[in-house]
């Protein structure tokens, strides 16, 4: 048949597509620039427009304030669920408008196999090759397992969407309507690189070897440490996030993945989200893969590559070690995502070190990010027997096979001095150092 044929007849509205939802429906949707906010507007006003209820949408990583989170007239009829939350959906959970889905990264492709059925997937993609083919732009991650779990596929065809050669396809026959939306991708504002983000950086980078393989996480650290390595050579890149600073030490020659043992030659991502450089660079670039992030994001897969440094933030660390990065004690500020992965995956590596950053205080100085205890409620991402190097603007604490007095005693050097005499006199208290 053809394609151009199926296009048109399949071609609808969001409103139109809207009259088909039904009270009861569960949603899946993909992440960031992948999602579909013209089609969840229009899903959200029939909701109220009808009083449908009981609509559940489960996402990733939200690049929109979609109503289901915003909007709390929603209650009880358009509830969020989010495998990893930001911006509205933190706000939302926060507010228990919206709900979390604790997961490893690496595992919600299972975890939708096993445990969810959807009435319908929803997803932004480029425009249909002459194949009858629409990638699905800067994500790869968990889409394939939503295909598979989904009894209908509904798509927002925007012509702004990059083209990923290598990245998650649909194929016409399997969509069930399209709607068309032509509009610029959001983008991620630029973290600024403070004084202390850039001191992170050059310490981390001295770190770093010539040929290593890096991931780079999400914040103002990872960034900062990708600015430093610009002076490197024969770096690869085998991440979960493909970030703008990836763009640039590829563009500079820092990065050319030669050195790496699998994917060698190539920049392997399982999701891109940053400025438009970043998805003007994907655009039909054979250079970097996108690929579904249980085998991205696996440590066994990881591990193959020697030398692989990741680097990832943090928002506190006791004396234990246990990391958090998801919350301000008990408020929710984001998920698990892959740290834990890339934290296994490079401490498995021959070579490979693993660090988790952050500057040594917060709020203008008034709490010390290095702790005696996690604040009650906080959630532990990275656990004790996991944790490789911790990183602050006063130096590194290498934590990895050593005892609660070692990690203690390195953990209080790198803390604000403000802090150290406080965290010592805990440290004594629990008789920990004497
Ligand atoms: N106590 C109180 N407040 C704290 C705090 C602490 N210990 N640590 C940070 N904060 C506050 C900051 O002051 C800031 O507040 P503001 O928004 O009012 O300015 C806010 O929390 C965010 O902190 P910041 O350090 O700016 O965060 P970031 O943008 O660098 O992101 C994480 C840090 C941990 C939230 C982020 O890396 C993340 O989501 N990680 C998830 C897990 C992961 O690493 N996944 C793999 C990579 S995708």
């Amino acid at each position: 048949m053809d394609y151009r044929e199926m296009y048109s007849a399949k071609l609808t509205s969001a409103e139109k597509l809207a009259e088909r939802l039904e009270s009861g429906w569960s949603l899946g949707m993909d992440s960031s620039t992948s999602q579909t906010p013209a089609i969840m507007s229009a899903f959200a006003q029939r909701v109220k427009d009808k009083g449908l209820r009981d609509i559940k949408v489960q996402t990733l990583l939200d690049a929109y304030p979609f109503e289901f989170y915003a909007d709390s007239s929603l209650a009880g009829m358009m509830t969020g669920y989010s495998w990893f939350s930001s911006g509205s959906a933190r706000k939302a959970i926060n507010a228990g408008r919206a709900d979390f889905i604790p997961a490893y990264y690496r595992d919600i492709p299972g975890h939708i196999r096993r445990e969810y059925e959807y009435d319908a997937f929803c997803v932004a993609v480029s425009p249909m090759d002459k194949h009858g083919y629409f990638s699905l732009g800067n994500n790869a991650s968990y889409a394939q397992a939503m295909i598979d779990k989904a009894k209908r596929i509904f798509i927002e065809v925007n012509d702004r969407q990059p083209r990923a050669v290598c990245g998650a396809q649909i194929h016409i026959s399997q969509v069930d309507a399209i709607v068309e939306n032509s509009f610029q991708l959001p983008v991620l504002p630029a973290a600024s690189l403070d004084e202390i983000s850039i001191t992170i950086g050059n310490l981390i980078a001295e770190q770093i070897p010539d040929g290593a393989c890096i991931q780079l996480g999400i914040g103002a650290i990872p960034d900062a440490t990708g600015m430093a390595l610009k002076s490197k050579h024969d770096l690869g890149i085998h991440t979960e996030m493909f970030t703008d600073s990836m763009v640039e030490l590829i563009e500079c020659g820092a990065v050319n993945n030669s050195k790496k043992q699998i994917h060698r030659g190539k920049s392997i991502t399982t999701f891109a989200y940053g400025s438009q450089r970043i998805y003007d660079y994907i655009d039909d670039n054979p250079a970097i893969e996108l690929l579904p992030v249980d085998y991205v994001n696996d440590p066994n897969v990881i591990c193959k590559n020697d030398n692989v440094v990741s680097i990832n933030a943090a928002l506190e660390v006791d004396f234990w070690g246990q990391v958090c990065a998801e919350s301000v004690g008990t408020k929710h500020m984001s998920g698990s995502g892959g740290q834990i992965d890339f934290v296994r995956g490079a401490c498995q590596s021959r070579g490979g070190k693993s660090f988790i950053a952050f500057s040594s205080t917060a709020k203008g100085g008034a709490i010390s990010k290095i702790k005696s205890e996690l604040t009650p409620g906080a959630v532990c991402t990275t656990s004790k027997n996991d944790v490789d190097y911790i990183v602050t603007e006063y130096g590194i604490a290498h934590l990895r096979g050593k005892s609660l007095a070692e990690r203690t005693k390195q953990l209080i050097a790198i803390a604000h001095p403000n802090f150290r005499d406080e965290l010592l006199f805990e440290a004594k208290k629990r008789g920990i150092l004497i």
